[in-house]
């Protein structure tokens, strides 16, 4: 059986990812950020899921929930993330909001992957993903609002291609996603696609992956995007 590991079920395409692999029939650990959205998501999604608490952000919370796992987990895939904050051009900077943007959606992942490499080691077939965002491709260089967002996902790019290579020789393969523009609190009302449509798009993704794809960028639907 399949064990994967979610950030940020409590809602969202994460909350979404982590219904699609149950359906499946994997064992599901999700986490979140506060104790009653743990006790929540243990209601709503039932059997075979496991919630663990962290903030991305949170170091020491993060290895201690790490160190409550012992089974090997199959897939990590890093999904939470922040838009950023108000002011975020580059002639009107929230400074504060803009190194919070980096800590959640460029470190948050990388301190996330090296916790719980020890678990995906123990699996005969570790896979690891980001959820990453069309936003940070520098070769994609028509749009420059929300400058904070995309330097935070430009960054993390950078740091899944470390990985990449980082584990390559391990066997584990790694990639960064796009989810495509999706209808959840973050991608707003007019968004494209439906979370099912981008979680079941990322879920074929994770569960074919392997290594003759690490190290790309790719689009919920399976298609390459430029760096
Ligand atoms: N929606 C889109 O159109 C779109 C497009 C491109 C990329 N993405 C990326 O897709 C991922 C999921 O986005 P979404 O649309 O599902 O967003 P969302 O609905 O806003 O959900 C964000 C999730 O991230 C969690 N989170 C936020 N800050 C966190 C922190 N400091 N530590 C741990 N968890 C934290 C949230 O937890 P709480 O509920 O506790 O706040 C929530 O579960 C993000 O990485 C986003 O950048 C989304």
């Amino acid at each position: 059986m399949t064990t994967i590991l979610i950030t940020g079920v409590h809602r969202g395409i994460g909350r979404e990812m982590a219904k699609q692999s149950l359906a499946k029939g994997w064992r599901v650990i999700g986490s979140v950020r506060y104790q009653e959205h743990a006790d929540e998501a243990l209601v709503s999604l039932g059997t075979g899921f496991s919630p663990i608490i962290f903030d991305v952000t949170d170091q020491e919370a993060i290895e201690r929930a790490a160190a409550t796992i012992d089974e090997p987990i199959d897939i990590l895939i890093n999904n939470s993330g922040v838009i950023g904050p108000d002011r975020q051009s580059c002639l009107d900077m929230d400074f504060h909001g803009f190194e919070l943007t980096l800590a959640i959606n460029t470190i948050g992942p990388l301190r996330v992957s090296q916790a719980f490499l020890q678990h995906l080691r123990k699996s005969e077939n570790g896979r690891l993903l980001i959820i990453s965002s069309i936003m940070g491709s520098l070769a994609h260089n028509t749009s420059f609002d929300r400058i904070a967002y995309r330097a935070s996902k430009a960054g993390v790019n950078k740091v899944l291609q470390g990985l990449a290579n980082d584990l390559e020789p391990e066997g584990i393969a790694a990639v960064s996603i796009h989810p495509g523009w999706v209808r959840t609190d973050m991608g707003g009302p007019n968004a494209s696609i439906a979370p099912e449509t981008s979680a079941a798009g990322i879920l074929e993704i994770a569960d074919r992956l392997s290594l003759s794809e690490t190290g790309r960028f790719l689009n919920y639907d399976g298609s390459e995007i430029d760096w």
